[in-house]
């Protein structure tokens, strides 16, 4: 099965494409994790994304379309993946349709997560990750078990990322308005989209995403 989640910054797409990589074994792709794995690293990308992301502006569609097309061709992503902020663009979702037909596959549903703006600029600058394993936390909704370590590794130190603050916030969620919720229409338009209250508690948002995936392919 190969899904997308589409959603504004915050919205939950990474705790919920983890829920599903771990319910479903599909291969959990985040264009953002793999920005900032290549910031990171210093590579010739990362050095070409930095100040992008740092503004809370989209990357280029070629950089994108090509990160993702060498990606899904791994075999991890052989019994499926899901997408988590791939595409953002209609030129990103030209882009993989094309790959996908190349290689003679399909989508099989793209779920949209849906969130009020406010909602947003709390979730995000509430969220932390656990610095070893990347298990994402906020201060109010998702707390570890145990104060100050990490429910999956037990990690004990925390990090909050460059671009989760107010001003860049706002552009993230322009650039969700302007560029990224055009997508909303084409793939209604094919009969593809399923939309899920993202405001609703995480566990609620789970059980509604399960209920799209166990209803099958369009
Ligand atoms: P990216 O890393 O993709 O960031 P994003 O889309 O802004 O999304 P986030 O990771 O911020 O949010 P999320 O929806 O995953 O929410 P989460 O689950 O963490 O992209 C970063 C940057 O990279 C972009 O700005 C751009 O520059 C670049 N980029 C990436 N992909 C690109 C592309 N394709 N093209 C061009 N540029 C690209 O949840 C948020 C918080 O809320 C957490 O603390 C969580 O615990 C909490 N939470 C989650 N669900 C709920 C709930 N139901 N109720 C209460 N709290 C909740």
């Amino acid at each position: 099965m190969n899904l997308i989640l589409l959603g504004p910054p915050g919205a939950g797409k990474g705790t919920q494409a983890k829920e599903l990589e771990e319910g479903h074994g599909l291969a959990w792709l985040s264009t953002g994790d793999m920005l900032r794995s290549a910031v990171a690293s210093g590579s010739e990308i990362g050095r070409r994304a930095k100040a992008v992301m740092e503004r809370g502006e989209l990357v280029s569609d070629d950089i994108m379309i090509a990160m993702i097309g060498e990606r899904i061709g791994r075999s991890d992503c052989a019994r499926g993946f899901i997408l988590d902020g791939f595409p953002r663009t209609v030129a990103q979702a030209e882009g993989l349709d094309s790959m996908l037909a190349q290689e003679g596959r399909s989508l099989d549903r793209v779920i949209e997560m849906r969130v009020d703006d406010d909602a947003l600029v709390d979730r995000i600058s509430g969220r932390f990750s656990c610095t070893a394993c990347g298990a994402g936390y906020h201060d109010r909704h998702r707390r570890p078990r145990i104060e100050g370590v990490c429910d999956s590794c037990g990690g004990t130190e925390f990090s909050r990322r460059k671009d989760d603050n107010a001003e860049t916030v706002k552009t993230r969620l322009a650039a969700y308005h302007d560029q990224t919720a055009p997508l909303l229409p084409y793939y209604r338009k094919r009969g593809a989209l399923a939309t899920v209250d993202g405001m609703a508690s995480i566990d609620e948002v789970k059980q509604q995403i399960a209920a799209v995936v166990e209803a099958g392919d369009v």
